[in-house]
């Protein structure tokens, strides 16, 4: 007798060569394709989003604009610049997130400089201490102090390297563009993050 199993699949009954082996394969090749597929949309979406550019862009030093030129203060004071951008990881899109900061300041050739906020002895945020306290760079955790250029000011500075300058421009007329970057701590040498 040519009973239907339990489960109802065609695949656990014995028959002869008929329709319903050729039914028991298309259930099993169908099972196995969606099943492929189901292993290898995760495995897509992952190579996608490791080769993503944005992705890439937010990371590793795109330009990002800074803020007016207006904004940087035209006797030569550092100003820090908050920098906003869309941040991205390997699943997420976070939109307008502070992701550094950076100092401008106008040197006398009517050129722009732009220094790294970021300590370069082990990652701590470096604040601008105004004409009044010297009118240099000072890193808070551990006392590294930088001139106005971002040089070290003393041979036993316990940063390994001087501030890390990062490329700026002016576009569109006024604006203040910089290449932003983030630099391995802790090594003299200055080495991209990616
Ligand atoms: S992190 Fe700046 S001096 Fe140590």
């Amino acid at each position: 007798m040519n009973e239907s199993s339990p489960s109802g699949c065609c695949c656990q009954r014995e028959v002869a060569p008929s329709g319903g082996t050729r039914r028991c394969f298309f259930v099993q090749a169908g099972a196995l394709f969606f099943g492929g597929v189901a292993a290898l949309v995760p495995a897509a979406v992952g190579v996608i989003a490791f080769l993503n550019p944005l992705r890439q862009k937010g990371q590793a030093g795109g330009f990002i604009k800074a803020g007016p030129l207006a904004a940087v203060p035209e006797d030569g004071t550092p100003r820090r610049f908050a920098l906003i951008a869309d941040r991205i990881d390997a699943w997420n899109r976070f939109a307008n997130e502070p992701i550094g900061a950076v100092y401008l300041r106008r040197l006398p050739a009517g050129q722009l400089q732009a220094l790294q906020a970021i300590c370069p002895h082990a990652g701590c945020s470096i604040n601008y201490e105004g004409a009044a306290q010297g009118g240099k760079f000072f890193c808070p955790c551990h006392g590294a102090s930088f001139d106005l250029a971002g040089q070290r000011t003393d041979s036993t500075s316990p940063s390994p390297r001087d501030m890390d300058a990062l490329e700026v421009e002016i576009r569109n007329g006024g604006e203040v563009w910089v290449k932003f970057q983030n630099f391995r701590t802790g090594t003299s040498k200055k080495v991209a993050q990616a």
